[in-house]
């Protein structure tokens, strides 16, 4: 035996208790740190005028332009990044033209929060489904199927218009086949090798969606997603649609939602070594917000808790509609 060693290093000579002792030692020897610089705030624009409430999630709501600015500058000022932004178009059709019109909603926003505060990120979300009639996420072939290469076209053109608009990082949520390629090699066309790309990489065909898709108006009029979105049984297929995204040129990887898919998110970051990013999606804000307002839950110590095993699990960036309480409960004590 070395004579280092003790006979039985375990209990009573090992006792995990000690570094538990204290609020100060607990801190120093945390491994996993929460930050509102690790957050992003999801918002949704309208067209309309004003603020609308959004059924199932308390606390967020419908933005006009000028309320999306408010919001930006709010979120700013709490020490987070980054805003995500969806559109609700005022009108929609068969191909989801409004994505990708230079006046389009996105669009707009993107020029006024950039305008009024050019250091906070815009990062937009690129898809079809929130502009499409059918509420599909690409094009429909005669049959009613979302064809695929077609739609890479149109996604393309989108993200050279978000880009156009001043867009920081575009997200693609669409889960084509070959968007990643197509669309970096859009936006290198039209000058905008600089430009980030975001892919939701694994996404996941999630009943966590629901809350959002009532925001956005973008249930699928027929069918599901689940002739393009991920099946939740599969880990080793998320690996594999995060190596093509690389391969394609993505910069962050993304998976979505997070908290059932926290293995996914692991094995992700362990393999791909990039930066990665976990959407806690709207039916994960839904349940925690229901929860609490029974009196189920204690909701600030639930988030953060929440939010640091996301962090915990692999993701170097957190996209939630938490993040302004997060920001706000993560602020130091004066
Ligand atoms: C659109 C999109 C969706 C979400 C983000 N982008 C919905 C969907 O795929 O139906 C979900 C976000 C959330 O639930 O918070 N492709
Ligand atoms: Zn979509």
């Amino acid at each position: 035996m070395p004579p280092y060693a003790v006979a039985g290093m375990a209990f009573p000579v090992t006792r995990m208790r000690r570094l538990r002792a204290t609020p100060v030692l607990r801190d120093l020897v945390r491994e996993t740190r929460l930050s509102p610089a690790d957050l992003v705030m999801p918002c949704f624009v309208h067209t309309e005028p004003g603020r609308r409430p959004i059924a199932a999630m308390p606390g967020i709501e419908r933005l006009s332009i000028d309320e999306v600015v408010r919001e930006a500058s709010d979120v700013r000022a709490l020490g987070i990044p980054a805003v995500l932004l969806f559109g609700i178009p005022a009108e929609k059709d068969a191909e989801g033209s409004g994505a990708w019109d230079p006046d389009g909603v996105v669009q707009l926003a993107t020029r006024a929060i950039k305008a009024a505060h050019p250091d906070l990120l815009v990062i937009t979300d690129l898809c079809l489904c929130e502009y499409s009639d059918h509420g599909h996420c690409g094009l429909l072939t005669h049959d009613g199927e979302v064809d695929n290469d077609s739609t890479l076209e149109l996604l393309a053109r989108t993200a050279v218009a978000q880009a156009r608009a001043g867009a920081d990082i575009i997200a693609p949520s669409d889960m084509m086949d070959g968007r990643v390629g197509a669309i970096r090699a859009a936006l290198d066309e039209e000058g905008f090798t600089d430009a980030p790309i975001m892919a939701y990489s694994a996404k996941f065909a999630s009943a966590y969606y629901g809350p959002f898709r009532d925001a956005a108006g973008s249930t699928p009029a027929f069918g599901d997603r689940r002739g393009y979105q991920m099946d939740p049984g599969n880990g080793d297929e998320a690996l594999r649609e995060a190596a093509l995204d690389v391969e394609e040129g993505a910069d962050v990887l993304m998976v979505k939602p997070a908290l059932p898919y926290l293995d996914v998110l692991w094995r992700i970051k362990r393999q791909s070594r990039m930066p990665v990013a976990a959407y806690n999606v709207s039916g994960e804000y839904a349940m925690v917000k229901a929860a609490a307002a029974a009196g189920y839950l204690d909701e600030r110590s639930v988030v953060l808790e929440t939010l640091t095993s996301i962090r915990r699990a692999g993701a170097d960036i957190v996209i939630t509609y938490h993040a302004k309480d997060a920001a706000r409960w993560l602020r130091p004590t004066p």
